[in-house]
């Protein structure tokens, strides 16, 4: 993947891999896409402080959150239906994660199951909830995690009603159950993807496949798991699965300060401050900007990861120095896999890790712990 210099080439490069229903499926936002532009653009508020003369090395990009110390700030987060995007694409993901040694959060809507991905591959995997209505199938997908090892659960709270997609709506994408001839010829379009996709057989999600109510096929499966995703969901649910699950619980789709302590007080390990990729509430707040203010809710020991829009080095040291614990990535390694299955994953991570330690270098830092450390002085709004 020589040409491939930056995030935005990985982008690209799905863009001609990937049948357009697809793509515009991962690269879409709601409405007027006004959230997810803000996710990328609300980063040039910031400055970065420039410090000369202090370090002789390389910085160190390790750090600690969720109780564990890893060689990276970033994680790849829950993504779903990356088997649609690769033949095998959650198997490519976590083999590619690793290598890489970064955790990966396999979505609820997953080609691949979670036990597939603990036998196959292993790694530091963890695990992503959609709640269903039906809790004794929520207990179902909890036990799977278990028999996985799985030590961090993430439940997803910020998708009571999926929003409105025009991308998709225009390629028929929400209405689709079965290959229609709109999608055929989409998908034929692209041969070599067409060949991949064929070549890992007949995709299904392997979670809900010994359920026969989930119907047959990973697009009719995927349409009914949606459709049974509990819209009534409140902080009660939330309690409740504290008490199932023992291990580490993150609350996913926070994006106001009050939600996070009120996430803090249910029990919860951590949260991700994140508007799902400007994916459901349009004209939310980037989540770059309720960082400062989510940080001073819970106090400066709490596990605050965020998601939405890093696509630079420079963005995630903006991150960690507003408070930050981790970064979750979602679309830059979602166009990477797209775009070369597990090399173009590992591209994605080579690419945030080299950008960001150029970053903390001419920023005079030791590493990702000293930015953190010294958190407001690295940074300061831009005039
Ligand atoms: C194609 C796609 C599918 C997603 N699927 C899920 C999912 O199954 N579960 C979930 O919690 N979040 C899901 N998300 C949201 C991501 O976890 C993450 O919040 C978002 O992608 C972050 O924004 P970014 O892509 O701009 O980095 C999805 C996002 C995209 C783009």
């Amino acid at each position: 993947m020589k040409q491939v210099v930056n995030i935005e080439d990985l982008r690209l490069l799905a863009k001609r891999r990937l049948p357009k229903i697809f793509f515009d499926y991962i690269d879409g936002g709601a409405f007027s896409e006004t959230t997810a532009g803000r996710n990328r653009s609300d980063f040039s508020q910031w400055c970065l402080t420039q410090r000369v003369l202090r370090q002789k090395d390389m910085p160190d990009l390790s750090c600690d959150y969720l109780g564990s110390a890893h060689a990276l700030p970033f994680m790849l987060g829950p993504v779903g239906f990356l088997g649609l995007y690769r033949g095998r694409g959650e198997i490519l993901a976590a083999e590619a994660a690793k290598a890489k040694s970064v955790p990966l959060c396999l979505s609820t809507f997953s080609i691949a199951s979670i036990g597939t991905l603990h036998k196959e591959v292993g790694g530091d995997l963890q695990f992503q909830l959609y709640m269903d209505r039906d809790k004794s199938f929520v207990e179902d997908l909890l036990q799977s995690a278990i028999d996985a090892d799985i030590d961090v659960l993430y439940l997803t709270v910020d998708t009571s009603v999926t929003s409105v997609r025009e991308k998709d709506v225009r390629n028929g994408f929400r209405a689709v159950t079965r290959i229609t001839p709109a999608l055929a010829f989409s998908m034929i379009q692209r041969p070599a993807w067409c060949l991949d996709i064929l070549r890992a057989g007949s995709p299904n999600v392997e979670a809900v496949a010994n359920y026969p109510e989930f119907g047959r096929g990973a697009l009719e499966q995927a349409s009914n798991l949606s459709g049974r995703l509990d819209a009534s969901l409140t902080w009660d649910d939330v309690k409740w699965l504290r008490s199932k699950w023992k291990k580490r619980l993150v609350i996913k789709g926070i994006l106001s300060p009050l939600d996070a302590k009120i996430a803090q007080d249910c029990g919860a390990d951590a949260i991700v401050i994140s508007n799902h990729g400007g994916r459901q509430l349009d004209f939310a707040s980037s989540t770059i900007a309720i960082l400062p203010s989510v940080r001073e809710a819970v106090g400066p020991e709490f596990c605050v990861l965020i998601d939405c829009g890093f696509r630079r080095g420079s963005d995630l040291a903006i991150a960690l120095a507003l408070g930050a614990s981790g970064i979750l990535l979602g679309r830059a390694y979602a166009f990477g896999l797209a775009a070369g299955g597990r090399a173009g994953v590992e591209k994605a991570i080579d690419i945030l890790s080299v950008e960001l330690s150029i970053t903390l270098k001419l920023m005079g830092l030791s590493g990702v712990k000293e930015l953190q450390a010294l958190g407001t002085e690295c940074v300061s709004p831009s005039v």
